[in-house]
């Protein structure tokens, strides 16, 4: 089948693409005939294998996997022994291993049905992007006051439309280019990062890019805020956006403000989750550009360029 290979950690040209053998369903696995794979920072912190600390999870010389791609929408091919939730031609969506190819491996428990409102492309923009936003979002009462920074992203889209269909009212931080598509997420402020400071008070705070100082973002909670800390490029090369996560705990610690770090994985319990949010109509993807397989470099390359809105998301014949 045709695949992406990835041999070393590097920039986006470590990606290219190959013919690799269809890997065989053993027990308890999904292999889904691949239709499209989300881009997000998951494959280009594997790409790189960077922060090193990623390292002692993706591989320490190389990744252990050679296909790299987790976000998924496809069809099911066939089942191995002991799955009984799928069936061969069932449509569904959620996280694999070794995506970007024509077929990939995926634990039950890790896909679900595909919203049936949405195309392969866009079902697969939902799965990591937006599971982390249904937990960074949580609950939130009608009328309390968000703020999404980085909601122009791709876990930013989420978050800003769930917290807009729970009520909430959100501001959005991004930069100028990106006024429209937070508006039209269902932000109703917007605060332009790269002409004005970020001020106002807060119920929720979910920082998703820029890695302020915790602290500063705290000062912008109310007395019963909360900070979701979900994550923010850049920082050392040993724990990256990670280097401010323990300090910010310890902080939460100590202050009356909630300071939460989660991690998201993608269960199916979630993805169901968000499938009936999406056939509600409540959230939809927003799909900045697609790209073939054959254009896997760039897509992730585009993404760290922050050259599209949204999501991006590759297809595959
Ligand atoms: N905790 C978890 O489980 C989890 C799960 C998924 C992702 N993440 C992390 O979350 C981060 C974002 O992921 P993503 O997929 O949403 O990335 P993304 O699609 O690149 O979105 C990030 C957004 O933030 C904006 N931004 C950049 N610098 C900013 C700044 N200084 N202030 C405000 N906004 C800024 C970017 O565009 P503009 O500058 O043009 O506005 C971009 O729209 C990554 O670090 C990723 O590793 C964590």
């Amino acid at each position: 089948m045709r695949a992406i290979v990835q041999d070393e950690y590097g920039p986006p040209h470590v990606l290219s693409l190959g013919e690799v053998p269809i890997p065989a369903p053993g027990a308890g696995d999904v292999l889904v005939r691949v239709r499209a794979a989300g881009v997000d920072y998951g494959v280009w912190h594997v790409m790189t294998g960077l922060p090193l600390i990623g390292r002692l999870g993706f591989g320490l010389r190389r990744p252990r996997s050679r296909v790299p791609g987790m976000d998924v929408a496809g069809v099911v091919e066939s089942v191995g022994a002991g799955v009984t939730a799928f069936r061969p031609g069932d449509e569904v969506y959620g996280a694999a291993t070794g995506a970007y190819a024509q077929f990939a491996l995926a634990r039950p428990g890790k896909l679900a049905r595909k919203p049936a409102n949405l195309s392969f492309a866009e079902a697969a923009a939902v799965p990591v992007s937006g599971v982390t936003a249904l937990k960074a979002v949580g609950k939130v009462a009608a009328g309390e006051k968000v703020l999404v920074i980085g909601a122009g992203g791709g876990v930013g889209s989420f978050a800003t439309q769930l917290a807009a269909a729970g009520g909430a009212h959100v501001t959005a931080v991004c930069s100028t280019a990106k006024d429209g598509l937070v508006r039209s997420l269902g932000a109703q402020a917007v605060i332009d990062y790269t002409r004005e400071p970020l001020t106002g008070t807060y119920d929720l705070i979910i920082d998703i890019a820029g890695r302020r100082p915790p602290a500063l973002l705290r000062g912008l909670l109310s007395e019963r805020g909360r900070l979701v800390l979900v994550g923010g490029e850049g920082g050392g090369r040993w724990f990256g956006g990670l280097g401010r996560l323990p300090a910010a705990r310890l902080g939460g610690l100590f202050a009356r403000r909630r300071v939460e770090t989660p991690i998201s994985l993608t269960r199916t319990a979630d993805l169901d989750a968000l499938r009936d949010l999406i056939e509600a109509g409540a959230v939809r993807p927003a799909v900045g550009r697609t790209y073939p397989l054959a254009e896997a470099a760039t897509a992730v390359g585009d993404l760290v360029a922050r050259n599209a809105p949204g999501k991006l998301v590759i297809t595959i014949d």
